[in-house]
């Protein structure tokens, strides 16, 4: 197998034959394969060369910094994907001292002429599209060019939306604490093959919104749910309006081609690992996959068509809504990591519960993920401590694992290991040159913990407090 050397910025610069695996073990072949795994060599044969997809997805319960991040490495691609969820994300974007708040609309839609695309596996509310839209475009950031949505992407209807709300009031105490934005009866619709399309706005729409919202206010009824319904579908047909401006593709043929043009595809995940809808902290998760294999389903791009795949946390944890945390912290600590960090929901403006970092929840989304790169986020906001704390493992019955267990309810324990904190303001750093002694040893702590190396450093909001390690 031959192997070619791809650039940094995701393309592929010369076409170096550097290695023949075959018939070399030397340390240059281990270098190579090294390359390989983490992905920034992709192989070839001489007939079809193709470009590999790279993966951004959040390792905790959601809120990492994935916006953030992926507008950083725009510059190194040339399309940037959505692949799930919906509203109920909120990204969060800060340059040149304005800050940008992002749903569904893809985080590279800031960096020069980049295509974006809404995939397939996202659930699209056209009424809180056209908010985003609107502000964007006032903000002088045009969009209808550079915007391109998958004609498979399901809608949330207003209905949807009536359901979450009826639903979490069925479950009264234990409500999940969704965002409210109509994610879990979209989502039921697709798999029920009930839901209605992008497309389908191109065709006999009318008659099939009826058909499904006539289908929801039964279910509306039979949960003795009181809504008034025609304010939110006046919004939504506006939304509809506006929804119709954007060019409706075939998405993964799109993604396709353009990984055959040899184009870089960047995919952003939205919510984190913990909640995915299969290995999240169930059934307090969100309704979709948010994993790496969620990239090849809400794209349509195939398994072995994934590069980097990059895992962001944050230097400690948080979570919204309800549901088991085990590092939870309800003491002073956890009000200073929320005061600090600005730990309020993008979407709700909810508190954010906050905790110490926890190791055996992100070797577990690693594994899942197949992460190759780590980001590590907000850990300016440990600046002033003491002491750090990361949770090792868990105490079961008395029993010490590291291994994630079926469920983390009260009868988990952390265990904890103590690190000196770097009391040093660190937000103004622009090299890992200036990182303090104690701030290296957390460092180092965590890629031997996490067995993958922590290749960006985020101190701050803004896109340049952004670090970046090692030089390859
Ligand atoms: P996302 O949903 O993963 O994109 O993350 P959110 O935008 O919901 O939440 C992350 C929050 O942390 C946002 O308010 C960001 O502006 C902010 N943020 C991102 N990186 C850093 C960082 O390194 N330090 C600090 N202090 N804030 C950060
Ligand atoms: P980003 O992309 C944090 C949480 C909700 C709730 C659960 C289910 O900004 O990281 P849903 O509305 O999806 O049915 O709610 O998931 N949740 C998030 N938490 N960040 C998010 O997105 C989230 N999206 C959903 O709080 O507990
Ligand atoms: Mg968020």
């Amino acid at each position: 197998m031959y192997l070619c050397q791809v650039s940094k910025k995701g393309q592929k610069q010369t076409i170096k034959k550097i290695g023949r695996m075959k018939h070399s073990f030397g340390f240059r072949c281990f270098k190579v394969l090294k390359d390989y795994m983490r992905g920034s060599i992709r192989p070839i044969n001489k007939k079809l060369l193709r470009m590999k997809v790279d993966v951004l997805l959040g390792l905790q319960w959601g809120d990492e910094g994935k916006g953030k991040v992926v507008d950083v490495l725009t510059p190194r691609y040339d399309v940037v994907c959505r692949f799930q969820g919906g509203p109920n994300a909120g990204h969060t974007l800060e340059f040149n001292h304005q800050k940008y708040i992002l749903r569904s609309i893809p985080s590279g839609i800031f960096q020069g002429d980049k295509v974006n695309i809404i995939g397939n596996g996202v659930v699209l509310d056209p009424a809180l599209f056209k908010v985003e839209v609107d502000q964007l475009m006032a903000s002088g950031h045009p969009l209808t060019e550079r915007l391109l949505i998958s004609k498979k992407a399901h809608l949330i209807l207003p209905t949807h939306r009536l359901l979450d709300a009826a639903n979490e009031a069925a479950k009264g105490e234990g409500k999940i604490g969704t965002t409210g934005k109509g994610i879990g009866p979209a989502y039921t619709d697709k798999v029920s093959r009930n839901g209605l399309r992008v497309g389908d706005l191109l065709n006999n729409f009318e008659a099939k919104y009826k058909a499904a919202t006539d289908r929801h206010k039964t279910m509306l009824d039979q949960m003795s749910f009181e809504y008034d319904l025609e304010p939110i579908e006046k919004e939504w047909f506006e939304g509809i309006e506006c929804l119709k401006q954007f060019q409706f593709i075939d998405s993964e043929h799109f993604i396709n081609k353009k990984l055959k043009e040899e184009k870089g595809v960047l995919c952003e995940g939205a919510q984190g690992t913990m909640l995915d809808v299969d290995f999240g902290s169930y059934p307090f998760v969100t309704s979709s996959n948010t994993i790496c294999a969620g990239a090849c389903t809400g794209l349509g791009i195939a398994p072995n068509s994934i590069g980097i795949v990059y895992g962001i946390f944050k230097a400690y944890c948080t979570r919204v809504g309800s549901g088991p945390f085990p590092t939870e912290l309800f003491d002073s600590i956890g009000k200073e990591l929320r005061d600090k960090g600005h730990e309020y929901g993008a979407v709700t403006g909810r508190e954010r519960r906050c905790g110490w970092i926890d190791l055996v929840a992100l070797r577990y989304a690693i594994m899942i993920n197949g992460v190759t790169e780590l980001i590590m986020m907000k850990s300016d906001v440990m600046d002033e401590f003491e002491t750090i704390k990361a949770c090792v493992a868990y105490k079961i019955d008395g029993e010490e694992t590291e291994d994630f267990p079926f469920d983390i309810n009260d009868g988990v324990e952390p265990v904890y290991v103590e690190l000196p904190g770097w009391k040093t303001d660190m937000t103004q750093m622009q090299s890992e040159d200036e990182f303090p002694e104690e701030f290296n040893c957390y460092l180092n702590f965590l890629e031997e913990q996490l067995d993958v190396r922590i290749k960006i450093v985020s101190v701050g909001p803004d896109r340049a407090q952004t670090i970046e390690r090692y030089n390859d």
